[in-house]
């Protein structure tokens, strides 16, 4: 048996198991008489460290959303193992806006909450730090009618970070949105993910958003999707998403990525 004080001792940073393992990953998906198969991912294997933020960048139908809706156990895997260590289920921000119209912004953000029995009291009083969190304050009473897209974009994000889940997967969540209310948003989200320090697996067309966010890029070939490579992001935080723009490492990098996706065999 181990002495207290060797208990309590802070283990190396080896043997802190990652938030995500994800080995051999394949997916196909069936039409209803069995006979036409679609490949979505094949053998796709990554870690993410806890605290980390990684984006997944490749083509569209490359297989991103099944590899995040894998993770959110939305979707069952064909092949391979997918192993997330955390205490929490994960949050998902999905690729289409998903805020309920009859419910307010403040209800919207409560409502895995309101799931939950939480108390009414508990619930209040985190919605109000999200609201403050996502810059929602003065909205908290209007309905999604009433609200810009990259405002039901923040409620998105904002519900998604209210009952505290430790891994945090978005999908495309800002790429409905014009460059501007992007960068904000972009911004916004550093700040709460340095703030709050979860785990991110963030998917994104736009491989100047994966520089910007991430500590990590992950680069999928067009479907069926597997691993082109696999990046270290060397910007130092916290980030200013305009500022880093001026930085040319930034660009060589854009460069470095886009020629993979040009040439996804990594030739
Ligand atoms: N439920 C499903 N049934 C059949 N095929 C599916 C299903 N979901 C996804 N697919 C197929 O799997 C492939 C990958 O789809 P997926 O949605 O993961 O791509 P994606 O990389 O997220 O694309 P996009 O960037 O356009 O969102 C596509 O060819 C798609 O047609
Ligand atoms: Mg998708």
């Amino acid at each position: 048996m181990l002495a207290v004080h060797e208990a309590l001792q802070p283990l190396p940073a080896e043997a802190v198991p990652p938030a995500i393992e994800v080995n051999h990953l394949t997916k196909a998906f069936y039409d209803s008489e069995g006979d036409r198969v679609t490949v979505a991912v094949s053998d796709v294997s990554f870690t993410v460290a806890r605290g980390e933020f990684v984006c997944i960048v490749g083509p569209s139908g490359c297989g991103k959303t099944t590899v995040l809706r894998i993770l959110a156990d939305l979707e069952e895997q064909l092949g391979g193992t997918v192993k997330l260590n955390s205490a929490t289920p994960p949050a998902m921000v999905f690729q289409e806006a998903s805020v309920l119209p009859w419910l307010t912004v403040a209800e919207n953000i409560a409502f895995p909450l309101s799931l939950k029995g939480v108390s009414r009291v508990e619930q209040d009083a985190r919605v109000r730090e999200l609201l403050a969190l996502t810059g929602l304050t003065d909205f908290a009473k209007a309905r999604p009618h009433q609200l810009s897209g990259g405002m039901k974009q923040r409620v998105s994000v904002a519900r998604a970070l209210v009952d505290d889940r430790d891994i945090l997967l978005m999908d495309e969540p800002f790429g409905a949105l014009d460059e501007q209310t992007r960068l904000v948003l972009q911004q916004e989200l550093l700040r709460i993910w340095e703030t709050t320090g979860k785990t991110v697996v963030f998917i994104t067309h736009s491989v100047d958003e994966a520089l910007t966010l991430a500590d990590r890029v992950i680069v999928m070939s067009p479907r069926p999707g597997t691993l082109v490579a696999n990046l270290t992001v060397p910007f130092e935080r916290p980030r200013d998403v305009v500022e880093m723009r001026r930085d040319k490492r930034f660009w060589d990098m854009t460069y470095e990525v886009w020629r993979l996706l040009a040439s996804p065999v990594g030739a």
